[in-house]
This record gives C-alpha cells, structure tokens and sequence, in this order.
C-alpha cells in the first residue's frame, strides 16, 4: 500500500501543500443551517461557522466537507440548488464565503463543498425558462420532459417512484395553464432531474467546478454521483423491471450506476488536475461495491464513500468484513477507503447502536429509516449502551487507514432526536411518505455549544428545529475540559491519529471471534472488544480507550489503543 508522509511531522503551510492530503484525512461534515448561528434568524450560517474555527482546528480535524449553501428554498435541505454560483442570501454571501476559506486554510483545514450535478431545483433559471418554452426546445432538453401516458397524458410516462416516495414524475402546465408534460425527478418535485446528455449541462458544471476551485474550494463531494447519465429509451421499463439501487452490477439499470457516467466524472478529474495540488471529490455511490472502484479510480473522481460500516450491526464478525473488503478494494481502484458512520441522511450512530441488531434497516431505507423512528418502541432503545458502542466504534475507525468522515455533533455522541413534532418537520421524505417514514430531520437539529441559554448556543433566536432539554448536557460547554467527554475523547483521538498514521498498512492480529485487534505501523495496535465479557488487554502502553477497564481488562463495547 502507498505511504504518505505523517502529518505530525509536517507544517500546517505543507499539509495544504501535500497532494496525498486527502488520503488518511479527517474530515468533518457540516450542515451550515444546524451548526451555528451568527445573525439571529433562527438558521446557521457562513459566518457562524467562521467563528468556529477555533474549535474545528482544537479537534484536529484535516478537511471541512460544507453541505450545500448555494441559493435555495430549502425543499430538501438545500440539495434543491437555484444558482450553482452563489451563496444563499439566507446564510451570507460569497464576501463571507471567501473570508470562511481563508480562516479555515489559515488554521491548515481544507475545505470540501457538496455538488449537487443530478438535479436542479424547480426555481433555477433553467427551470423556469423550460417550463416557460414549449415541448422539444432547448431550454426543456436540459432536463427530462416526456408525454404523459393515455389519451390526454393524465398518467405519467412510467410507474417509477421517487427516493423519497410517491412518483417520480410530475407534470408541468405550459403558459396557457393547461396541464403539459411530465418532467422527471428521482427525488422530491422540487428537485427536477438535469439531462446529462446535453452538452450545455455537462459544460456548466464544468464552469460551477472551475469557480469553486478558482476561490480556493480544495475539493468536492459529489451527491448521488451515480444517478447522472440515463437511459430513457421508449418503452420505459415499469418498476418491477428494474433492479434496486446498489444491487446490479452490470450497469444496465436506466438510471442507477451506467457505465457513460465515468465519461463525465473523467473529464472533472482533468480539470481538478490543473490545480495545484489536484482538487479532490468524492462520490456518494450508493452502487454495488464491485463497482465503487471505478467512481474512486485516480482517472475517476478519486475517492467514492463505502457506506457499509454504517450498514453494518455492531459486530466484530460483520466489522471484519466490511474493513477487510474495503481495504482491498480501496488498493485495488489505487483511492484510500473511507469510512463514515453518521452524516446528514442517517440515524445518528450513538442511537443506531442503542436499538435491537437489525432494527428494520434495509435497502437503501437503511440510511435513514431507523426502526425507532418508524413506530418501533422508544422502551427498546439503550442509549448508554448505543453511546458506549459509539464510543468504541469511533475510536476503531480512526485507527483505521484511509479517510474518516465525520458528521457534527458525533463528536459530542448526540443521539437522534426521535420526538420532533409533525408540524416541525422539514425533511421531504416525511411529507411524502403520509408520515409514515418520519425522515432525516433527527439527526440535523441545531447543535448544543452551551449547557443553558437560548438554543444552547446554536444563535439568539431560537433552533430551526427544536433541540431537546437534554442537549444542554451534550454541549461542548459542557464537555470541555472533561476527559471522560466524547469531545476529550475524540479530541485526543484525533490528535494522536495525526502522529501515529505514517502509512495506510494494517494487520490482523488474531484473535477471539467478537473481538477486532490489528496493528499499524509504528506499533500502534487497535483493540475493540464486541462481546459481552472484559477480555484481558494484550502487551503494551495505554494510548487511549474509549471507556474506564474493569479492573485492568478490557470490558464490552470498549475500544483501546496501545502502542
Ligand atoms: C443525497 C443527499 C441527500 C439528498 C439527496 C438528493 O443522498 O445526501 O441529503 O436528499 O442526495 O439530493
């Protein structure tokens, strides 16, 4: 496996510098409206999260990856993009955007912005100009207009339904306000899907990507970068026709994972690498894992997620696997692997960890679906034990080689909130769902900086989703200082990843079937023990664990390094 130099030992000037930056990074996810507000209107903003530079750089993070803060009615949380050029007036503006940059580069962090290339939303120029043009022009061939089926086109064009429920089509009214054709959207109506074969299409993002990167962007994580180019052939295939999202693996599926999107993402990698050093990207694939390689090829987009740690139950035996397969293919597409256990779309792992093995996640509804959340009982969910497996999964995934994506708020063990109000909601799976899936809103409430005090520190008017009175105790107020804290704990965590990572090996070390014990170079050896028993602890010095021993061993749902 490729080595890269150890960070510790570099300077914050020569870490920017470095083209390997990404390799073993940690990067951590912020989701500008829920992490701090600075001008008192109830939403995060750009500014907020300059303030808080201070605090990214004491965790020792390498990377902020910035979910969407372009322009945008907040339909999906602002993955509805309006202007792909711009700052939403709602969270600053691209004065504040370029001051953000360079406080975040001053303190040597990198800066990854979310692109989102697979739709617009509905009030992009664009949009607007192809409702307003008639049937086969060009402003409509930037997205993907079809007549309606029967006589009149009442029906849309196939039965296929969105990501996020209901059909995946919707039809316009043309300028004389009778009923038009239908447009496609995989996922809420608001967010209509771009046609990747026009050309106009794949030469504006290339010009979005140049003036990111032009204003110092050192990367981008590219949202459901497998959904771009499609086969919309006549007859559509119905739905029962069509594999699911992340099961084929031969690219035949008319929008899921074709093999034409790499002629894209190929020629992105040819301007990312005009830059010096080369802009980054990763693709948020949710593709069969035989072919993640190829989204994170160095001619591809040179990085793409694996989701499957987060999929997996806390379990050595299923742990093993996934580390061991990701590992391997991660070497063979010649990226380093990426692990990720919360982000934006997902159950919180403190939570995730504290519900029965299982907890009815299944296929792509695994991400945010969480059982509990879906009419499961609230008496079945053991948050000391979810926190101390989030603790000891955390502490394990950091010892691992390639990047670690982190979401704010895990570092201060937040749990899902479960009990927002309906009239609260915001997330669109929730409103096109009857309800019955409850979405994503849980894990993007505002975050605790102060134990008391209004919205606990998020700004002075209040939460944009309400925070529960227990927050005040997760704050970082509340932590700092505490070395028995999630935040010491993933604080010095990521301190010591810096000086121990000096190459992405990692050995097994054999051991009982629940528990996971490697070393990486250097002598730094990682311990989790998965089972229900302490285990004793094998030779060595006490870095750090992710919970007090038993009287000298290592006790269940723990996590040790050792050097
Ligand atoms: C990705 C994002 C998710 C968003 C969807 C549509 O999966 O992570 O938050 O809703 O794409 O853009």
């Amino acid at each position: 496996m490729s080595s890269t130099a150890t960070a510790a030992n570099m300077s914050p000037a020569d870490r920017m510098a470095d083209p390997n930056w990404w390799r073993q990074a940690a990067v951590y996810q912020i989701y500008p409206r829920s992490f701090s507000d600075s001008n008192a209107d109830g939403l995060g903003d750009i500014r907020g999260i300059t303030a808080k530079v201070p605090y990214l750089a004491s965790l020792g993070i390498d990377a902020v990856w910035l979910s969407p803060f372009y322009p945008s009615a907040l339909a999906d949380g602002g993955y509805d993009v309006d202007d792909y050029r711009n700052v939403d007036p709602k969270l600053g503006s691209l004065a504040d955007f370029d001051a953000m940059v360079a406080e975040l580069h001053g303190a040597g962090i990198k800066l990854i912005a979310d692109i989102v290339p697979n739709h617009s939303s509905n009030r992009h120029e664009w949009f607007r100009e192809a409702l307003a043009a008639p049937e086969g022009s060009s402003a409509r061939d930037r997205y993907i207009f079809r007549d309606g089926q029967g006589p009149d086109g009442s029906l849309p064009p196939s039965d296929w339904e969105s990501v996020f429920g209901g059909s995946a089509w919707q039809r316009s009214v043309d300028q004389d306000g009778t009923p038009g054709q239908w447009y496609l959207h995989l996922f809420a109506p608001e967010q209509p899907d771009l046609n990747w074969d026009n050309q106009e299409v794949r030469d504006d993002f290339l010009k979005t990507l140049r003036f990111w990167s032009d204003r110092g962007v050192d990367g981008f994580r590219v949202d459901v970068a497998h959904a771009l180019t499609k086969d919309m052939t006549h007859p559509l295939p119905s739905k029962d026709e069509l594999g699911s999202e992340g099961e084929l693996q031969d690219g035949s599926h008319p929008f899921w994972d074709r093999d034409e999107v790499h002629e894209i993402y190929a020629q992105w990698r040819a301007l990312f690498n005009e830059y010096t050093p080369p802009r980054t990207a990763v693709a948020e694939a949710w593709v069969h894992s035989s072919r993640r390689a190829r989204y994170a090829s160095p001619e591809g987009l040179g990085q793409a997620f694996n989701f499957d740690l987060l999929l997996a139950d806390f379990d050595a035996e299923q742990f093993r696997a996934v580390i061991t397969r990701n590992l391997a293919e991660a070497a063979d597409s010649g990226a380093s692997s990426t692990w990720v256990f919360s982000n934006h779309d997902v159950v919180r792992h403190a939570t995730r960890y504290g519900l029965p093995k299982g907890g009815g996640r299944e296929g792509r509804g695994q991400d945010g679906k969480a059982w509990l959340l879906n009419g499961g009982s609230a008496a079945e969910l053991d948050l000391v034990t979810g926190t101390r497996r989030a603790r000891a999964a955390s502490l394990l995934m950091l010892a691992l080689p390639g990047s670690a994506y982190l979401y704010q708020g895990e570092e201060l063990g937040l749990p899902e909130v479960a009990d927002i109000p309906d009239a609260a909601r915001q997330d669109p799976t929730f409103f096109r769902n009857q309800g019955v899936d409850k979405g994503r809103d849980g894990c993007r409430v505002p975050l605790p900086w102060t134990a008391e005090g209004e919205s606990f520190g998020f700004g002075d008017a209040g939460a944009h989703l309400p925070q529960p009175r227990e927050f005040g105790a997760y704050s970082v107020e509340s932590q700092e200082g505490d070395p028995s804290s999630t935040l010491e704990l993933y604080r010095a965590a990521l301190k010591l990843r810096r000086q121990l990572q000096t190459s992405e090996e990692l050995t097994w070390i054999s051991s009982a079937d629940s528990v996971l014990h490697f070393t990486r170079p250097a002598g730094w050896q990682s311990v989790t023990n998965f089972g229900t028993e302490p285990i004793p602890l094998p030779a060595g010095t006490m870095l750090i664990s992710s919970g007090p021993l038993d009287a000298g061993l290592l006790p269940a749902d723990t996590t040790v390094w050792l050097s």
